[in-house]
């Protein structure tokens, strides 16, 4: 069977480790249409918007996407590409499970992890105004709905898993109608799935938590914003941001990213790990029900990290993004 995918290369390192990821799915048993769209500042300097409607129709048509990251002006600009796509495709949950990979020492050897994001609303709901000058509120939008579907999402998530705790990840001690109404939400989910532990946490302790312990965690259930910062907190624990996948899911639609931004400083480079990525394209296959081809990946990437003779920049090593990828697809036609 053939799938169609959109593909959006992105900005940065987007390219680089698109092209990589594309290679090697191209050279294994899985045939793929890749429907190239672009995003981000080239399509907003022409409409003012950085999704165009030909690239939700694409995604819409081929129900699957695999991205690179795409660049978000601070402070002034247009609105995140990131944020608009999830918002207008209904990708409410963003799943970024984190695990130890071989070959990247860290402090801690055995997390296995899986952080699930509220994707639609809280402080991205884009509504932001200046009450007089010097004065700006940023709206945080908390709806019962949302974070029903959200709860929903991650208990059935863990329970198909075989995932035993939920942590719920709040501040609603401050914030104790917006976070309280998530927190009231997720418990009244929580009450029909006896057979996972329930736990609530406070994002500032749960933070130190996870640096000192972060073993005792298993599935993290946050809104929006705590999730987008501790996510990338997790990424560090298991060697950095270049190493960790994510899924963006709605009930019927799917788009497949890194964790990771679009990396400035390395970008052109070739110098960009490309693994977060491919773990993504792996998420994406598994979807797909190409389990057996993305555990292949999987292994020869393992394989790759085991060895260690070939490491991007950020795992310490000197290879290229070009020579990582060989490396892997050299490990791949072993299999
Ligand atoms: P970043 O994730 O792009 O970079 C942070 C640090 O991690 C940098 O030192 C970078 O070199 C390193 N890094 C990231 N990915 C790497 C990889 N694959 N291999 C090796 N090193 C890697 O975060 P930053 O600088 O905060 O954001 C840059 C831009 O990316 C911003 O415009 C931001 O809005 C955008 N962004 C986009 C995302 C997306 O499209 N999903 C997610 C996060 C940020």
């Amino acid at each position: 069977m053939s799938h169609k995918i959109t593909l959006i290369p992105g900005d940065g390192i987007g390219p680089e480790i698109t092209t990589a990821v594309t290679q090697l799915l191209d050279r294994t048993d899985v045939s793929i249409e890749w429907q190239e769209e672009i995003a981000g500042a080239a399509v907003a300097k022409h409409s003012g918007n950085p999704v165009r409607q030909q690239t939700l129709d694409s995604i819409v048509r081929n129900r699957t996407a695999l991205k690179g990251p795409i660049a978000t002006p601070i402070g002034k600009g247009f609105a995140s590409a990131n944020v608009e796509l999830r918002r207008s495709l209904g990708l409410f949950a963003n799943l970024r499970p984190v695990y130890n990979l071989p070959g990247v020492t860290t402090k801690f050897s055995d997390i296995d992890l899986v952080v699930v994001r509220e994707n639609t609303e809280d402080l991205y709901s884009g509504l932001e105004h200046q009450v007089v000058p010097g004065v700006v509120e940023s709206l945080k939008v908390i709806t019962a709905a949302a974070s029903t579907r959200i709860a929903k999402f991650a208990f059935t998530y863990a329970t198909k898993k075989k995932r035993q705790k939920i942590s719920a990840v709040h501040k609603a001690n401050i914030m104790k109608m917006g976070d309280g109404l998530f927190l009231d939400s997720v418990r009244s989910v929580a009450h029909s799935f006896k057979n996972i532990e329930y736990e609530e946490r406070i994002v500032d302790a749960a933070c130190m938590h996870l640096v000192l312990e972060p073993t005792k965690f298993d599935v993290l259930l946050l809104p929006n914003l705590y999730g987008d910062i501790v996510s990338d907190l997790c990424a560090g624990l298991v060697g950095g941001l270049g190493l960790v996948p994510s899924a963006n899911l709605g009930d019927e639609l799917a788009i497949f990213e890194a964790v990771h931004g679009t990396a400035p400083d390395i970008a052109g480079q070739n110098c960009a790990n490309p693994t977060a990525l491919l773990l993504s394209a792996v998420l994406m296959l598994e979807h797909l029900g190409e389990t057996k081809v993305a555990e292949q990946i999987f292994i020869a990437l393992n394989r790759v990290l085991t060895k260690g003779k070939h490491r991007t920049r950020d795992l310490g090593g000197d290879a290229s993004t070009h020579t990582f990828t060989e490396a892997i697809s050299q490990e791949m036609e072993l299999l």
